[in-house]
């Protein structure tokens, strides 16, 4: 629901509330076992649709641009020996909505995806999350990846221009070598049998994930996620004005080695305006007990970024966000995925910000400006960050916060004339749920949105 009063005077009184929703797409569990779900392989007229089926069968994939209006189809036969089904579907076109369905054994299974944009694009969004295995003594508990699952779910359908791609972190599961794992954790179908958010996340929007240390030997993470590498689990992609170089931290990443060389120049060659980097363990975050800050990130991977222009490190490992800040590089940590949360110092070296909790990161980029909203389970903004200066293109007013300003995190604005005071003219306020009496005089430009519910505004005192 959006709302417009650009240039404006208004009387402003805002009642909010909100009605999450889950979309859901798969209907029926049967001989599917993982799937379908999606890899973008860096072209902007292909996606892959990958599922695992109980049995052998031949399946048929449908596409198109409505969902009865399904015009592109393929017979599927398995490859390898697992009942695996992976299909490219090609000729798309770019920046676009295509609906698919999977029939497996006479069941369907439906998903959407948006191609990526042309390559002279000059906004995207992306969403980041990871960490998404379960505790050692809890294996069979998903709840918490389940839940920040549904709130990704509920991003992009609240904005579907976000439903492009999803960057994991790595630890997609607690043992990578175990199948039970992978069907059990990370491709779950079902809880108390209910589907799962894993499912319709899955079918929606392409992951694409490096390589954790709970993936063990990466046998079963190459088998699952099949990326177009250039070598071990490291490649790179672009999407409209965005490069990012996805690293290997379980090969050798030193000076010398294969890899380093092939990201110095990955690197170097892009000319991409926007670059990151998607690795494992972080070279600065705020830590926890037991794991310290990647010696190698340090020495090896934030020379080449500060070389080439990478504007973002995003890693995870530590079950928590952070944001650090080095040499002109933002090293953010992407770690609450529903992994067993871990603590935080916010006093590490170079530390701006932290916090312990379940998070995705959403990141939006236009032409210049970069903001990235670090979402909790439930919607809630906890942490913004920007490249701008000055008052920001829009502002998230979250009309319920409650949490900790000690300084761990940046204050949200958490009462709408906060909200109007730092919004640029010509901005937009994006109202979380709650309630608000305020009645404010709004002299310049802005725009109100409600992402999730009802806004009534104007209301008459
Ligand atoms: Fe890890």
């Amino acid at each position: 629901m959006r709302m417009s009063s650009a240039g404006a005077t208004v009387l402003l009184g805002v009642v909010v509330g909100i009605a999450l929703t889950v979309g859901m797409t798969a209907s029926a569990f049967g001989g599917m076992k993982k799937g379908p779900y999606l890899i973008y392989g860096g072209a902007n007229t292909q996606m892959d649709v990958l599922w695992q089926t109980e049995t052998e069968e031949v399946d048929i994939l449908e596409w198109g641009l409505a969902p009865d209006d399904l015009t592109g189809s393929c017979v599927s036969v398995e490859y390898e020996d697992d009942h695996q089904h992976r299909e490219t579907i090609v000729d798309l076109l770019p920046g676009t909505l295509y609906h698919y369905r999977v029939n497996a054994g006479g069941e369907y299974h439906r998903g959407t995806f948006l191609t990526a944009p042309p390559a002279d694009a000059d906004e995207v969004k992306f969403l980041v999350y990871g960490d998404t295995r379960s505790d050692e003594d809890h294996l069979e508990d998903i709840e918490d990846h389940n839940e920040v699952c549904g709130s990704i779910v509920s991003a992009y359908t609240a904005d579907p221009e976000s439903q492009t791609f999803l960057l994991h972190v790595g630890d997609f599961v607690y043992d990578g070598d175990e199948e039970s794992h992978w069907a059990g954790q990370y491709f779950a179908r079902e809880i108390d049998g209910s589907p799962t958010n894993m499912l319709p996340m899955q079918a929606n929007i392409p992951i694409l994930g490096t390589m954790g240390n709970h993936e063990r030997q990466g046998d079963l993470f190459r088998k699952y996620w099949p990326y177009p590498v250039v070598a071990d689990r490291y490649w790179s992609f672009d999407y409209g004005p965005v490069h990012i170089a996805v690293v290997d931290q379980y090969v050798d990443y030193d000076e010398g080695s294969a890899q380093l060389t092939w990201l110095a120049n990955d690197l170097a060659s892009s000319t991409k305006e926007w670059k990151f980097i998607l690795l494992h363990e972080p070279g600065w975050s705020a830590g926890d007990p037991g794991n310290n800050n990647n010696e190698d990130v340090k020495n090896y991977i934030q020379p080449l970024c500060v070389a080439h222009g990478v504007d973002m490190l995003i890693a995870g490992h530590n079950h928590n966000y952070a944001l650090a800040w080095v040499s002109g590089v933002w090293h953010v940590t992407s770690g609450g995925g529903g992994g067993p949360l871990d603590d935080v110092d916010p006093d590490h070296p170079n530390v701006l910000a932290a916090g312990k909790t379940f998070q995705f990161c959403k990141v939006h980029i236009r032409a210049e400006v970069l903001v990235c909203d670090v979402i909790e389970p439930g919607g809630t903004l906890v942490h913004r960050f920007s490249n701008l200066e000055g008052p920001m293109d829009y502002v998230w007013v979250n009309l319920e916060w409650d949490g900790d300003e000690d300084g761990s995190w940046a204050k949200p604005f958490n009462t709408l004339e906060e909200g109007v005071v730092d919004v640029a003219d010509g901005g937009k306020i994006h109202i979380q749920p709650g309630t608000s009496s305020e009645v404010l005089e709004i002299s310049k430009g802005v725009t109100l949105w409600a992402p999730n519910g009802s806004a009534v505004i104007g209301l008459p005192r």
